[in-house]
């Protein structure tokens, strides 16, 4: 540890207490990794319905969170800690905005109609819960379009509070297609000053745009790859925002993302069939054949077993998949998915798997046992997605000796090799072209690569079984940049 920082981590979802994707592994791993590093971390989270109480400490008194016209709203505040330390977990209770089933949308996918003031209010309620707890950061570090509105409340709103006088901001990008995108009327709710809501600022298209208010306060900017912080300059990653973030790129870095190796570890891993690891493989051939049988497919060893897991979102290469899916089923293979999402993608996999029950099976929902066991029990790993920040599950599955299959965008490129049949290096498959057709030649040339090229295939496991994401490495990263920011806000040279 360079010096010790006081550092507040604001996100919407945080494992083990609420997930939807990537961002919640992150919010649940990172604020450990820096406290093991040896900062003062505290981490604030919205209490979901689903997130129990009686588990929980409850803080006294009422927490005043001011709305603007709205009037002062007032939140209950709960205490746990992250489970395996001792680092605190603040909730936001507020029954209105958060005792709901969903995190952003309703059971049908809708979002929320009231999203604007439900993050608002969460991340006004951040810095309110600061204040009362005397809790002065010296980094302020908020994730996505949720909570983006921190970095300009920071310099407005809370701006001559003198607990915030030397702290600095850092908001992470974790997927741009996502920038929380409201009417303007929201303004008046954030208390900001309507000179803000102008193009170099929080306007967009007539509307505010959270994120893009984040990207112009915050003192430093991360994405979640290298390669990611390059593409999300350019029109074609960009959203929109590309020439926004052109004009922010000196304060813009990549952090790949870690791996909790607790929880996605085949040696120890509670949910799979049987535990196993380098040197003792016999294991995931049980865990293929249960995989198998759980999903009705032939119980053949000998057969390439590719997984999918992820939303069903058209970021996923979905789309991909699903032109594919014919010609696929005419090669010696079996698939298994996992995932939610996009209704008609539910409908078509479902459709494929009642056509071609002996090769193909599809599970529509959320769950952590199902995924855990897909990993394990693959012998290839599917990921076409069209961008991808960071991923992460190309790099649970290394850990668990399932080759990736994946397209070469974002997180997806940095972290897999493609195998050269000369040299026999790589830990994976690579394609280019967001087409069907390269996805198909890829993955029938990476299943006959586990089928006729063994050697190949396992030396390429054992390699991707011995590669370390851990989180120690990123937390050094945001260490680096956390002092930069730092001083360079001491100092008044931020912006
Ligand atoms: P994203 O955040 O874009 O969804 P990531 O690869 O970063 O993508 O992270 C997705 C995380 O969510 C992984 O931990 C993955 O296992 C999990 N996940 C996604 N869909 C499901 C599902 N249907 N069931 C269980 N876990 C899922
Ligand atoms: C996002 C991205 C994903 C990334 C995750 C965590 O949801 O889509 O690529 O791994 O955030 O940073």
């Amino acid at each position: 540890m360079k010096q010790r920082l006081k550092i507040l981590f604001a996100a919407s979802e945080a494992v083990p207490f609420a997930k939807t994707g990537g961002l919640a592994d992150v919010a649940g791993a990172l604020p450990r990794a820096l406290a093991a590093l040896g900062h003062e971390v505290a981490l604030v989270l919205p209490r979901y319905y689903a997130i129990d109480r009686s588990r929980l400490e409850h803080l006294p008194g009422p927490l005043g969170v001011p709305m603007g016209p709205l009037g002062t709203l007032w939140a209950g505040i709960w205490r746990g800690v992250l489970p395996g330390s001792d680092l605190p977990v603040y909730f936001v209770d507020y029954e209105a905005f958060f005792g709901r089933s969903g995190l952003y949308t309703d059971a049908d996918g809708f979002s929320y109609g009231d999203n604007d003031r439900r993050f608002i209010f969460f991340s006004k309620a951040v810095l309110e819960l600061a204040l009362r707890l005397d809790f002065r950061p010296d980094i302020l570090h908020a994730n996505d379009w949720h909570t983006a509105l921190l970095p300009l409340l920071l310099r407005t709103r809370y701006g001559d509070r003198e607990e915030f006088g030397p702290t600095a901001s850092v908001l992470t990008i974790h997927n741009l297609q996502h920038q929380g995108h409201f009417q303007k009327g929201a303004v008046d709710w954030m208390e900001v000053g309507w000179e803000h809501f102008n193009p170099r600022e929080l306007e967009a298209m007539d509307g505010v745009n959270l994120l893009k208010g984040g990207i112009a306060h915050a003192d430093a900017v991360t994405t979640v790859s290298r390669r990611y912080a390059g593409e999300i300059r350019t029109p074609e990653f960009g959203f929109g925002l590309d020439g926004h973030i052109r004009a922010h790129e000196h304060k813009l870095f990549g952090i790949l993302n870690g791996v909790d190796y607790d929880e996605w570890n085949p040696a120890t891993d509670p949910y799979i069939a049987r535990n196993y690891d380098i040197g003792e493989m016999e294991g995931k051939a049980v865990c293929k054949a249960d995989l198998q049988k759980r999903f009705g497919l032939v119980p053949r060893e000998e057969i390439p077993l590719v997984g999918f897991v992820g939303r069903f979102a058209e970021q996923k290469g979905i789309g991909l998949i699903a032109g594919a899916i014919e010609r696929l089923m005419h090669l010696d293979i079996q698939i298994v998915m996992l995932g939610t999402g996009e209704r008609w993608a539910e409908g078509f996999f479902r459709e494929i798997a009642r056509r071609h029950p002996d090769r193909f099976a599809c599970h529509v929902g959320y769950s952590d046992e199902l995924a855990h066991r897909i990993e394990a029990g693959s012998d290839l790993f599917l990921m076409p997605s069209l961008f991808e920040p960071c991923g992460l599950n190309q790099i649970y599955s290394l850990r668990y000796g399932t080759l990736p299959v994946v397209r070469a965008t974002g997180g997806l490129d940095d972290t897999i090799v493609n195998y050269d049949p000369a040299t026999k290096e790589g830990n994976g498959f690579k394609f280019h072209d967001a087409t069907p057709e390269a996805l198909y030649h890829t993955l029938k040339w990476a299943a006959e690569t586990f089928r006729y090229e063994k050697e190949a295939y396992r030396t390429m496991q054992k390699r991707a079984m011995e590669a370390r994401f851990g989180w120690e490495r990123s937390a050094e990263g945001y260490e680096d940049i956390y002092l930069h920011a730092y001083y360079a806000r001491r100092a008044g040279r931020h912006r």
